[in-house]
């Protein structure tokens, strides 16, 4: 079995441009699905996987995640004090006691393989998730757990992939793989945003990987790809003249909350199962269905 991951590390230094103006000031990943913020759906499901140091890429107007994860003393009081013990415990249990937070500034947007060399400081020489919090995904076992039991018994890098519509390849990493166990193929090769004529399957990256330490001297060596950003996807081909990486078929149901349509429907799905106005807003969806 190999080194046990420990770090995750959530790039959240996008510019966020297809949800403008509401990410003008305030990070996309702080956008909630019904009350909780998506950045809040990605630690979960790390923690859930035994992921316990949790480092964050930020950039500027960042500060509402640094924020969001810190003890909020004021805030408690009131609530303890008005007798809102159910708030008070939500607002409580936002990060695990055991969990360390880590905020790396990335001085400038140069790109997601940029934005995972910052965390090189902190994660060394270990191996380590990388979470994009804007791909939501909806599953019984947490994907970040999923996969890092993956690589406790494969012990190399493993990118979750699905597949998807031709016509999209130009918005994913898209691989060529070949079988190699249930769920998994071993990739041959990877390449960025490729046209669908151009594309070597439709097999595409989603927002979840797990990294060997090796992939910092590629990302440092790679140059501007698709563009004109270092590409995590660029430092991962090279990554693969040297170590195998798996491709993983993960298990749920993935919403692409960086777009408008795919939050829009992972708000729905959730608010449909929210616990406390869930069968309301069926209710709701259901009477208007047939307006
Ligand atoms: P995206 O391609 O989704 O870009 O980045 P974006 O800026 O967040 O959003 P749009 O396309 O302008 O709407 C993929 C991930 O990489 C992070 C983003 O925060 C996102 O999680 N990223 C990207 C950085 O942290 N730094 C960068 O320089 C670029």
């Amino acid at each position: 079995m190999g080194q046990a991951i420990r770090l995750a590390v959530f790039p959240v230094a996008g510019f966020g441009s297809r949800f403008l103006p509401a990410t003008k000031a305030s990070p996309k990943e702080m956008l909630p699905i019904v009350d909780k913020p998506l950045i809040q759906y990605a630690v979960e499901e790390v923690v859930a996987a035994g992921i316990t140091d949790l480092v964050f890429i930020t950039g500027r107007h960042k500060r509402a995640i640094a924020d969001h994860f810190d003890k909020s003393p004021e805030m408690e009081t009131d609530l303890e004090q008005r007798g809102k013990t159910a708030l008070l415990d939500t607002i409580r249990s936002i990060l695990p006691r055991d969990c360390t937070c880590i905020y790396i500034r990335q001085s400038e947007q140069l790109g997601l393989g940029h934005a995972v060399l910052c965390a090189r400081p902190v994660v060394r020489n270990e191996p380590f998730m990388v979470v994009l919090a804007d791909d939501f995904i909806d599953s019984q076992a947490p994907v970040a757990r999923q996969m890092v039991q993956q690589y406790e018994q494969h012990n190399c890098s493993i990118l979750g992939v699905q597949e998807v519509a031709r016509e999209q390849t130009g918005a994913y990493g898209i691989v060529r793989a070949q079988p190699f166990a249930e769920r998994l193929e071993r990739i041959e090769a990877i390449v960025e945003k490729p046209k669908p004529e151009q594309a070597p399957s439709n097999l595409a990256v989603i927002g979840r990987y797990v990294l060997t330490p090796r992939i910092f001297h590629h990302i440092e060596h790679v140059k501007p790809g698709a563009g004109g950003e270092i590409q995590l996807t660029d430092a991962i081909s090279a990554l693969l003249a040297e170590e195998q990486v798996l491709a993983y078929r993960f298990e749920g149901k993935r919403y692409d909350c960086g777009s408008k349509l795919g939050y829009l429907q992972a708000t729905v799905d959730l608010g449909r199962r929210h616990s406390e106005v869930g069968a309301q807003f069926a209710a709701w969806l259901k009477e208007k269905h047939h307006d």
